[in-house]
Parts: C-alpha cells; sequence; structure tokens
C-alpha cells in the first residue's frame, strides 16, 4: 500500500457515498487501487464500477478516496466496515471526511440540502470496537465530540464563501437494507435525529478510537418515510445525490483547502 502511494502523503481520506463517488474521479494526478489488490477487502456491491481506493489531488492537496463503502446491510460484520478506516490512520492520515446520501426527517430537509453532521445515533446495534482492544485504540473511546468542531466550522466558512446552503443536524445510523416504516420514523424523530441513513456511524466510531478527526456530511436524498406521500425508492436516491453531487465537491473541496 505504502509503494502504491509512492512517496504521497494524502492529508485525508474522504469516503464517498451512494451515487457521490464522481469527486473519486475528479482528482488529479490519479492513481487506482482495485479492492480486489487489497487484502481482506471484498468487492463491494456498487453501482457502475468496482471498488477502489483512488489517490489523487484536489485543490492541491493528496488525499486518498475510498470509491466503494462497505455495510452492513451486504452481510459484512463491523470489523470488515471499520477495515478502511484503521487502513488509512495505518498510513498515518488523521483526518477523515465522511459522506453520504441519507433521508430527510427534519422538517426543512428537502431532496438536495447538504447537511453537516453535529452529532450521530448509532441504531445499527453494532460496533467495531467489540473484540479485543486494536492498536491505537482504547477500550472505552469518548464519543462527546464524533465530528470536529474546527472542520466544520470550515466547512461553515466554505458553504458561507460560496453562497451555498448547509443546513446541520443529527444523523441517526440504521443497519437496513429496507428503509424505515413512517412509525420508525417518528420514533427517530423523537430521538433527535435530523436524518436517516444506512452509513458513516461505524466509521466514526472507529475513527475516534484511532483518534482521528471527522467531518461529515449528508446529501439529503428523500424526505424519509411517511414525511411525504411518495414510497421512497433507491433510484429517486441515486438520482438526487448525483444532482447534488457538484454542490457536495465545492464544499469538500472548500474544506480540503484548507487543511
Ligand atoms: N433511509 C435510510 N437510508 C437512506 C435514506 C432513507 O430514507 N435515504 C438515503 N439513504
Amino acid at each position: 500500500m505504502a509503494r502504491w502511494l509512492d512517496g504521497r502523503r494524502p492529508v485525508a481520506a474522504i469516503v464517498l457515498g451512494s451515487g457521490l463517488g464522481r469527486l473519486g474521479d475528479r482528482l488529479a494526478e490519479r492513481r487506482e487501487l482495485p479492492y480486489r489488490e487489497i487484502p481482506g477487502f471484498p468487492e463491494p456491491e456498487v453501482e457502475g464500477h468496482a471498488g477502489r481506493l483512488v489517490a489523487g489531488s484536489l485543490n492541491g492537496r493528496a488525499l486518498l478516496c475510498q470509491s466503494g463503502r462497505f455495510h452492513a446491510y451486504e452481510g459484512h460484520p463491523a470489523e470488515l466496515l471499520a477495515l478502511p478506516i484503521r487502513l488509512f490512520a495505518a498510513l498515518g492520515i488523521r483526518t477523515l471526511l465522511l459522506t453520504n446520501a441519507a433521508g430527510g426527517i427534519r422538517r426543512g430537509l428537502r431532496p438536495g440540502s447538504l447537511l453537516l453532521l453535529a452529532d450521530q445515533v448509532n441504531l445499527t446495534f453494532r460496533n467495531p470496537l467489540i473484540g479485543p482492544v486494536r492498536p491505537g485504540e482504547g477500550r472505552f473511546p469518548d464519543m462527546s465530540a464524533p465530528y470536529d468542531a474546527e472542520l466544520a466550522g470550515w466547512a461553515r466558512a466554505v458553504a458561507r464563501e460560496a453562497r451555498l446552503p448547509l443546513e446541520e443536524g443529527v444523523y441517526a445510523g440504521v443497519a437496513g437494507p429496507s428503509y424505515e416504516t413512517p412509525a420508525e420514523i417518528r420514533m427517530l424523530a423523537r430521538m433527535g435525529a435530523d436524518a436517516v441513513g444506512m452509513s458513516t456511524v461505524l466509521e466514526v466510531v472507529t475513527a475516534r478510537a484511532l483518534g482521528m478527526r471527522v467531518l461529515g456530511v449528508s446529501v439529503i436524498t428523500n424526505h424519509a418515510a411517511g414525511i411525504s406521500p411518495a414510497p421512497l425508492s433507491h433510484a429517486e436516491v441515486m438520482t438526487a445525490a448525483a444532482e447534488a453531487g457538484g454542490r457536495l465537491e465545492g464544499l469538500i473541496g472548500g474544506v480540503v483547502a484548507r487543511l
């Protein structure tokens, strides 16, 4: 892996959410590593292309992009979801930028909105830290600040300067793969969740255990179940994510430039 990076020292790793993979294609001086060449990485169930890590640069900063995420709903253990994050930490990367597609629960979060994650609720009933304590990870990591205040401040500043509307809120991570029922969404709203999705929370737990700082941004791709009368579909999620992709790239690009 270090040989593949060929002397580059990525300043951050970015995990690209469903429908948001284009950012990986935009990196300059790109170099790709397919998952089949990385020990322990299975092929993810992704749309369009095979899973790969992409090294390259954005706004003059060296980055490592994970294109093709592992999800609990694919049947993977929490440990596998944590593997890329542990790999990034082993490569010396201290900053993790996580993106995802999510359903909007809070009124006012419309499809296409960008949501800066302020906190999270892990409702997957899994935790990648269960088991023997791994090197560099504590037994009981603090989770009182899952998302980094400085990175969030930069995201707000970038959004302000670029006149990009940026909401803030709490992300509830569930296992999926079925979308929620209206009653489940009412429950999540009462728990304080503003958006819901099927990724991110276990990656954040892993990153915090390793002392990495994390930025999280959701693209709201749909109203959560019961908020609008329309049934939810993956096709709708992918279309909305692709449409918002340009704005997300602007936001991430601006944050990366400040790293
Ligand atoms: N629920 C769960 N995950 C999602 C949703 C949703 O409404 N939209 C995109 N990912």
